[in-house]
């Protein structure tokens, strides 16, 4: 079953190892991606990568930074020159820069919310006009366990950040819905990936124990939620955090 058949997706920190298997996923479903980073020879890597295996006419890709709103509405216009319709926003850009409260720097808060934060809403800004007049639009955040609870190492920009995203998905989900728009964040615990490997070893060995499904989470782990959240399955499912974590909440 294709469930993206004629679906088109912006995929922000396009060149991400999170939007690497989404993009997997929406691909072998259908959809059109386009890819958006700001790290243009990451998105070089994934376009090469997906045009090998016979993508080409159904990824693109455009550099953009989401800190900037201007950067966005371009990504947003070149989406619907290209396929025509924006129907599937997937927001994962985002940063980590973990310190102790004592250690975190203005800066380090500041980045990380600009991004992480600031970056999600205008990647939900910048396509719900088009969303709006399709009547017709999925919105999908990356949050975190680390802005779910207190967890080891996380820094409080990181889990503001990613706990002020749990707010905007229930408040868009509600001024959107009206436009059979939905608006659901995945929070995923901690990946095999390079984002969760760049954390301090101390901190890599405390957070990779404690999932009561004893492994640590796959990109496809979090790739198949937001697949689901991105589909006509999930079509009144709306405003809702879905926790993948391996049951880490539940602790040891
Ligand atoms: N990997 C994990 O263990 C994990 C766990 C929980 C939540 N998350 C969240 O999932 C999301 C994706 O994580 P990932 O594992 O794919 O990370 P990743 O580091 O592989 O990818 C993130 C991408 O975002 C891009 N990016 C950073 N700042 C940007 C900006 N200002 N504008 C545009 N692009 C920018 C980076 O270049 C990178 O390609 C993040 O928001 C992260 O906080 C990840």
């Amino acid at each position: 079953m294709k469930r993206f058949e004629n679906k088109t997706a912006i995929i922000t920190g396009g060149a991400g190892d999170i939007a690497h298997a989404t993009t997997s996923r929406f691909l072998k479903e259908g959809a059109n991606v386009v890819l958006t980073d700001f790290s243009e020879e990451g998105l070089k890597v994934v376009k090469q990568e997906f045009d090998e295996l016979g993508y080409e006419d159904q990824v693109k890709t455009i550099p953009g930074d989401v800190r900037s709103m201007d950067d966005c509405f371009r990504v947003a216009e070149f989406t619907r020159k290209t396929y025509g319709r924006v129907d599937i926003m997937v927001a994962t850009a985002g940063i980590l820069r973990h310190h102790p409260l004592e250690e975190l720097s203005e800066k380090d808060w500041q980045d990380v919310i600009d991004i992480n934060l600031t970056g999600v809403y205008h990647s939900a800004k910048c396509v719900a006009h088009i969303m709006r007049e399709q009547n017709y639009g999925r919105i999908i955040f990356i949050s975190s366990i680390g802005g779910r609870t207190g967890r080891p190492g996380v820094g409080a920009n990181y889990a503001a950040a990613k706990a002020g995203i749990v707010g905007m998905t229930m408040n868009m989900a509600y001024e959107l819905g009206p436009w059979n728009i939905t608006v659901n964040s995945v929070a995923p615990g901690p990946l095999k990936g390079k984002m969760f490997y760049s954390m301090k070893p101390e901190d890599v060995k405390r957070l990779e124990s404690g999932t009561r499904i004893q492994r640590l989470g796959e990109m496809d782990d979090i790739a198949g939620a937001i697949a689901y959240l991105a589909s006509d399955d999930a079509g009144w499912t709306t405003g809702v955090v879905l926790d993948v974590n391996g049951g880490l909440m539940y602790g040891h």
